[in-house]
C-alpha cells in the first residue's frame, strides 16, 4: 500500500452516524469528504472536524439529485483522481410513526423510503465505481440495520420481532441484496462491499432511548471502511460479528 493519503466520501455526513464516521476516519489520517444535501450544514460539520486537525471538506450531495452525483464525481476526479472509500450512510425512516401498520403503509411512503435508502445508493455507487476502481483497495460500506434481517423478523422472540416498519425494513433488506450482488460482481477485484448494522444509536433517527452512544455507533462503518486486504466482502456485520440475513 502506498503512503498516499486515502480519500473517503460519506453521504449524509452533516450529523449523526455519518458525521461520527467521518470523524473517526479523519482521525486515522484519511481525507474525508462530507456529503450533505444542505452545503451550509456540511461546511459547518467540516469546520467542526477541522478543529480536530482532520482534513475534512464538504460536498453538496443530495442523494436524490443525480446532478449532484455527477458534480461530486467530477470534483473527486479532479482533486484526487480516485475514491478509496464510499460510505453510503444517508438514510431515512419515515414509517416509524403510529398508524403506519404494514396493512396501511402507503405507496408514497414506500417509494420515498426506497428512493433514498435503496435506489439512490445503487445509482450513486454506479456513478462513483469508476473512481473506486482506480483505488488500490476500494471499500464500499452500505448502512443497513438489524431491521434488514428477514431471518430475525421471522423469528418469534428475536430482538426485532415486534419492530416492524415495512418501508424502512424492506428498503434495508433490498440494500443488503445490493451488497451481495455488487460484491459478487467485484469478487475478483480489490474492492470490498459490505453492509453495516451500526446498532441502535443515539441520533435524531435512533432517539434518546437508543442503546449506543454515537462513538460506538460509528465503529462498524469505520471497521468496514478500513478492512485489510484479506478482509471479508459481501457480508453483513455489527461490530465485527456477522448478522443473519
Ligand atoms: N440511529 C440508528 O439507531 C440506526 C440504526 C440502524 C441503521 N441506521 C442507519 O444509519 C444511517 C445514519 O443514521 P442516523 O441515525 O445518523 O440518521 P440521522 O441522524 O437521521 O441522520 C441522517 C443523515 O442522512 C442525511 N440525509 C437524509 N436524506 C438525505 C438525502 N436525500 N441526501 C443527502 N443526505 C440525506 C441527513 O441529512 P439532513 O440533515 O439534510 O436531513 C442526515 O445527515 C442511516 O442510513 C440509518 O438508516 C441508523
Amino acid at each position: 500500500m502506498s503512503s498516499v493519503k486515502k480519500v473517503a466520501l460519506i453521504t449524509g455526513a452533516n450529523r449523526g452516524i455519518g458525521l461520527e464516521t467521518a470523524r473517526q476516519l479523519g482521525r486515522q489520517g484519511i481525507t474525508v469528504l462530507l456529503g450533505a444535501r444542505d452545503l451550509a450544514k456540511g461546511e459547518a460539520a467540516a469546520a467542526s472536524l477541522k478543529k480536530d486537525s482532520i482534513d475534512a471538506r464538504a460536498i453538496k450531495l443530495d442523494v436524490n439529485a443525480p446532478a449532484d452525483y455527477v458534480a461530486a464525481a467530477k470534483l473527486i476526479e479532479k482533486d484526487f483522481g480516485r475514491l478509496d472509500i464510499l460510505v453510503n450512510n444517508a438514510g431515512i425512516l419515515v414509517d416509524a410513526r403510529k398508524g403506519n401498520e404494514t396493512s396501511t403503509t402507503s405507496a408514497e411512503i414506500l417509494r420515498r423510503t426506497f428512493d433514498t435508502n435503496f435506489f439512490a445508493v445503487v445509482a450513486l455507487t454506479q456513478t462513483l465505481l469508476p473512481l473506486i476502481r482506480k483505488s488500490e483497495a476500494g471499500r464500499i460500506v452500505n448502512l443497513s440495520s438489524i431491521l434488514a434481517s428477514n431471518t430475525l423478523h421471522a423469528t418469534k422472540g428475536s430482538p426485532i420481532y415486534d419492530a416492524k416498519h415495512l418501508a424502512y425494513d424492506a428498503s434495508k433488506t433490498a440494500l443488503n441484496s445490493f451488497t451481495i450482488h455488487l460484491a459478487h460482481e467485484l469478487r475478483d477485484t480489490k474492492i470490498k462491499v459490505n453492509s453495516a448494522d451500526p446498532g441502535w444509536v443515539k441520533t435524531d433517527m435512533g432517539g434518546e432511548g437508543a442503546q449506543l452512544e454515537i462513538e460506538e455507533g460509528g465503529k462498524t462503518s469505520v471497521q468496514l471502511a478500513t478492512l485489510p486486504d484479506d478482509g471479508p466482502t459481501g457480508g453483513y456485520f455489527h461490530l465485527g460479528k456477522s448478522q443473519p440475513w
